[in-house]
């Protein structure tokens, strides 16, 4: 049986690697050789979450599940928002292989799977990126995008300047050519930006339609429940409008939801998930105007993809 710490997580799981990992694993979710049923999310007493996020990865005999916390009161504490472990399975004798850190399993492959969404849908000359929230997400996140496009500029807004700082102080030696700015609003982060990154457990909508400008292309990761969103119903209702997975979007999805049920657009508003765009199988960008909006719920299928790259190969 393996374990893989956090430190060995970190290593061995790039941005670049994890790009290549969710590419696959996004398509074989669109294909069906990978499974995964509903995951369960339970609200503890302090209201504080506890998942249990199962997958099946088809083609290669292995399952598995995430299990982790996700305490929002960790925030700007030594705790990490995100813990736990992706726990990994063999399918012939269902014997356990091993398991592996779910804080960096998360974060790395949340930035890679924005990564992939970008290299989709974004502007081919975007170099303006704006990270709302600067937490352990704005670091994958920037990784990943600076994969697929040559940022140049990045604007940066918390809600707490001193994590903007601390994020640009720490970013800037491994990005010296980037051009940093700590942005006092998120109208001011965003007023440029031809890439957004929503990063926030925020529980009200922040970010305007009349903030962002045409060709923009937005990842809205932060928030991932019926209740809650990132983005603006008109915002929303403005966007070419791209899943993880369309199912759970339907299911958990507030971005969608609530502008659903204010009427402002239906189930045809879903253009389809980025497995299926990997495919072929779906329109991404059509021009230079249009903004294109990539909404993460987070998928059991990346974390048990990672695991297995972690564990076994
Ligand atoms: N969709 C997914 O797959 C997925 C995966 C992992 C994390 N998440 C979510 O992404 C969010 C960020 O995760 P993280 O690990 O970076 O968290 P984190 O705790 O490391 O950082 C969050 C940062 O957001 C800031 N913030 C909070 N509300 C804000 C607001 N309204 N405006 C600007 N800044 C604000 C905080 O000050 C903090 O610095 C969380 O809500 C988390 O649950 C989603």
């Amino acid at each position: 049986m393996k374990i893989v710490t956090a430190e060995a997580v970190r290593e061995k799981l790039t941005i670049p690697k994890c790009m290549a990992i969710m590419r696959d694993a996004l398509c074989q979710l669109e294909t069906g050789e990978a499974q995964q049923p509903l995951r369960t999310v339970e609200i503890l007493p302090n209201g504080e979450a506890f998942g249990f996020m199962p997958a099946y990865l088809g083609n290669t005999d292995y399952f598995g599940a995430k299990i982790l916390t996700a305490f929002h009161a960790n925030m700007g504490t030594n705790y990490p928002s995100h813990m736990g472990y992706v726990m990994l399975f063999e399918s012939v004798h269902g014997a356990f292989v091993g398991m592996a850190d779910a804080t960096v399993i998360t974060e790395v492959r949340t930035g890679a799977v924005s990564g992939v969404a970008t290299d989709l849908l974004a502007r081919k000359d975007a170099n303006t990126l704006a990270l709302i929230g600067a937490g352990a997400q704005a670091r994958s996140h920037l990784r990943a995008v600076c994969e697929v496009r040559s940022i140049k500029t990045v604007y940066v807004y918390d809600l707490s300047e001193a994590r903007s700082k601390t994020f640009i102080d720490e970013m800037t030696s491994e990005y010296p050519q980037l051009e940093f700015h700590v942005a006092k609003t998120a109208k001011e982060a965003v007023a440029d930006a031809d890439i957004i990154c929503t990063l926030t457990p925020s529980q009200a909508p922040f970010l305007e339609s009349q903030w962002v400008k045409p060709g923009t292309h937005i990842n809205a990761v932060g928030t991932f429940s019926p209740t809650t969103r990132e983005v603006t119903s008109e915002l929303v209702a403005r966007s070419k409008f791209y899943a993880d997975q369309v199912e759970a979007m339907k299911r958990e999805c507030g971005e969608y939801l609530i502008p659903k049920a204010e009427g402002l657009i239906d189930e045809t508003h879903i253009r389809g998930s980025i497995g299926a765009l990997l495919l072929g199988r779906i329109e991404g960008r059509t021009s230079d105007e249009e903004v294109t909006l990539f909404d993460a719920l987070g998928l059991a299928v990346e974390d048990v993809a990672c695991a297995r790259y972690l564990c076994v190969e």
